[in-house]
């Protein structure tokens, strides 16, 4: 009996010993094993509180400083009642935190919570930690970085934003938004990479892992976000928010993919669409959250919804009687944290009590958000050195990453040969775009002036006694009235050059914003009375020279035929106006290639370079070209370059990777990036399968002369698509290579 009492103490003291040395604070145990013993030690009402997002005090107030009226009615709250639901633990996370000391200050509030469990704090940091004040480095918009066909670009912006979003106290960004569009008229055609599902998902994956750091870590430096799954650039009529139609096939090949890539990089959070597909809200969506991306994709990460997209199963789409039941519906289709305010928190407490979410569905969504929380190092740390926060933001390095990536992003469209432009007469600068912060795009606060280098200072930065610079006040786009326009024929007569800078407004807050989130386009024409300034412009027979700055294109076939040289410039961000100097007067050569392709008009939506064989093979339009304005891939330089003979198998195997190697020559006299583009054709297939698709990449620097030899290997998946059960196979037969835009083609056959 003795020795069954001393066993009994001998196991009671090993197991405290395990429990007390396993305590969720202790770092060397993974950051799975530590959220699993902490949910052990968390209440319902806490575990509850992990999947609560508040908005801070920036929700409440505009940059004019007044409140918000609606804000203040729907959440009732001041910030002190928000200060005592973070005391008991009923917060997890904020997004709209205005400032490094909101941020510090909500996570003393949260030392204070019973289990001391910091918060997330999340930003729209999507080029730059842009909804921050004070200011941060502001980088082209994703749409500018996709025209550079160069990865590492949104890989190395990403890096530098979440370095600025940490030493301001931020560790959670709601970006990338790796949508496909295919509907240009869509607002935030800007901060997506555009139409190809291979460059999306490419630039997607890259940002990934510029603000996580590598999938294989156990630590994440900012977290990201995969946004907004699935189907927001194909809505109805390009509206942000409506519903789309997509086919299962479309899905799989086209929409769906840049997702995957996203959560194969350890992507840890994903936020649904607004919008329906096929009926059923996104953040209704079982099949998708849990079915597609849970269980066949083995995300490991938590779902956050939408800003009140839980609240508008009720209030929009109509697919629940309440609130309540929208809480319901949503967390046991999979989303793990809502955004935002109260309502929610009590909801699924009632709706646990009731049976009607299980406590089970609770831990797994606590349990991920928990685990992110841990491999962010907060738990260690949730405080920032705030003496720090001066000498990490808008540090040099990333100022004049700003510069560098705005020049990779430009796309020359046109040239007669007026650019580079002479760095001597008289230049007209003007447009509503020239002397304005458009430049920075959506999500970014107007930032002080200082910082900001426009089109007109960049230009003027060029002037001395040989060049003279004169300027055009236009007025915002939609104030672009008679007065101008009278006025623009004279002031382009007397000089040798005009250059006219238009094209929208993006900036967050700004009453003049023409385009961006929810202000979507009818037209892809310039807006406003834009082409007819150009047109006065031009009267003057002085040569013109078009900057467009933008985050959706711009089709406007009168300026491509008319103006003697056109740029896109995108929202090249802070520097971008000395990058645009730059490109007009030759000191940079560039090479940036269109994402997406440019149709003539919105009437020609939906137009993409991947389209079905049938597509264009009888319908003609009467009065208009069917033929894009400008095609994905196009762009043009300074220079020029020459393909030497495509060297590849004419025979091999389908389940073999294909290689193949040509060589590139700059055949001009100055150095120039080239932007090689490779794509494959399955020519006779037993589904219809697109005239080619994008396989492959790479842009290539090369000096005046220089010839470079360059290698690809295309992985066998590629020569796969789905049947008409959507099932993959892969179908011996013809297939061809197409380097470039039709610069050589191949033809290969598979078995
Ligand atoms: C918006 C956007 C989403 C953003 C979120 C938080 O509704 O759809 O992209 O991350 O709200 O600002």
């Amino acid at each position: 009996m003795r020795y069954l009492i001393y066993f009994c103490i001998l196991t009671l003291l090993i197991a405290c010993t395990n429990s007390t040395t396993k305590t969720y604070h202790d770092p060397s145990l993974s950051a799975a094993e530590r959220a699993a013993i902490l949910l052990s030690q968390m209440t319902l009402e806490e575990k509850v509180g992990q999947m609560c997002q508040y908005v801070g005090t920036a929700s409440l107030e505009n940059p004019q400083g007044t409140v918000n009226p609606d804000e203040r009615v729907k959440y009732e709250m001041g910030l002190g009642q928000r200060a005592e639901l973070i005391r008991k633990g009923h917060i997890g996370s904020f997004l709209k935190v205005p400032s490094y000391k909101e941020a510090n200050y909500l996570q003393e509030l949260a030392q204070e919570s019973r289990l001391k469990i910091p918060l997330l704090i999340a930003t729209d940091a999507i080029h730059g930690h842009g909804m921050y004040v004070p200011p941060a480095t502001i980088f082209p918009t994703p749409i500018g970085m996709a025209a550079s066909f160069n990865p590492e670009i949104a890989e190395t912006i990403a890096r530098y934003t979440a370095v600025e979003m940490r030493a301001s106290g931020y560790q959670w960004t709601f970006s990338p938004n790796v949508e496909v569009v295919r509907d240009a008229r869509w607002g935030r055609f800007g901060e997506s990479f555009g139409e190809d599902p291979l460059l999306v998902g490419t630039m997607g994956a890259a940002m990934v892992r510029g603000y996580q750091g590598t999938a294989d870590a156990d630590s994440l430096f900012v977290l990201a976000c995969a946004k907004h799954f699935v189907g927001g650039g194909i809505a109805y009529n390009g509206l942000n928010g409506a519903p789309a139609d997509i086919s299962e096939r479309t899905l799989h090949e086209i929409f769906f993919p840049p997702f995957i890539r996203c959560i194969d990089e350890g992507v840890y959070s994903i936020m649904p669409a607004h919008n329906q597909v096929n009926g059923v809200p996104c953040h209704a969506h079982k099949e998708f959250l849990t079915g597609l991306i849970r269980e066949s994709w083995n995300f490991e990460g938590f779902f956050i919804s939408d800003w009140m997209d839980i609240e508008r199963l009720y209030e929009v789409n109509r697919v629940v009687n309440n609130h309540k039941e929208a809480a319901e519906v949503a967390v046991n289709v999979g989303l793990d944290m809502h955004m935002h305010g109260p309502e929610f928190h009590e909801h699924v407490i009632a709706l646990v009590n009731e049976g009607r979410i299980s406590e089970e569905r609770i831990d797994e969504a606590v349990e991920k958000i928990l685990t992110a929380k841990f491999r962010l190092g907060l738990f260690e740390n949730p405080f920032i050195d705030t003496s720090r926060v001066a000498e990490v933001l808008l540090q040099p390095t990333h100022r004049a990453y700003a510069l560098e990536s705005a020049r990779k992003s430009m796309v020359l469209l046109k040239n007669d040969g007026i650019l580079p432009l002479k760095k001597q007469g008289r230049i007209l600068v003007t447009g509503p775009l020239a002397d304005h912060q458009g430049i920075l795009g959506d999500w970014s606060r107007p930032l002080p002036d200082s910082l900001v280098t426009t089109v007109l200072e960049g230009m003027r930065s060029v002037e001395g006694a040989a060049l003279r610079i004169d300027y055009l006040p236009t007025g915002e786009i939609e104030l672009l009235g008679d007065e101008v326009m009278a006025r623009a024929g004279v002031a382009a007569a007397g000089v040798d050059v005009v250059v006219a800078v238009v094209g929208e407004n993006a900036i967050r807050f700004s009453e003049f914003k023409t385009s961006g989130e929810n202000l979507d386009r009818p037209t892809l024409e310039l807006a406003g009375r834009q082409l007819e300034f150009l047109q006065a412009l031009h009267r003057s027979g002085t040569p013109l020279v078009v900057v467009y700055v933008n985050g959706g294109p711009v089709a406007s076939p009168w300026t491509q035929e008319n103006a003697a040289a056109i740029l896109e410039a995108w929202e090249p961000g802070m520097a971008g106006g000395q990058a645009v100097a730059e490109v007009l007067f030759g000191d940079i050569n560039p090479g940036g290639r269109m994402p997406a392709t440019v149709p003539r008009s919105a009437g020609h939506i939906q137009q993409f370079y991947n389209y079905n064989p049938s597509a264009y093979h009888r319908g003609k339009y009467k009065f208009e070209d069917s033929t894009p304005l400008y095609p994905f891939g196009f762009g043009l330089s300074y220079t020029s370059f020459s393909y030497g003979k495509l060297e590849c198998q004419d025979t091999a195997s389908l389940s073999d990777d294909l290689f193949l190697r040509f060589q590139v020559t700059n055949t001009g006299d100055r150095a120039g990036d080239e932007v090689v583009l490779v794509f494959l054709n399955d020519v006779i297939s037993s589904v219809a399968t697109p005239v080619k698709e994008l396989v492959a990449f790479r842009r290539v620097h090369l000096e005046a002369g220089e010839s470079r030899i360059l290698e690809f290997t295309i992985n066998n998946k590629d020569f796969a698509f789905l049947d008409s059960s959507l099932r993959q196979v892969k179908e011996p037969g013809e297939f061809q290579l197409i380097i470039g835009l039709d610069r050589m083609k191949h033809t290969l056959f598979l078995q």
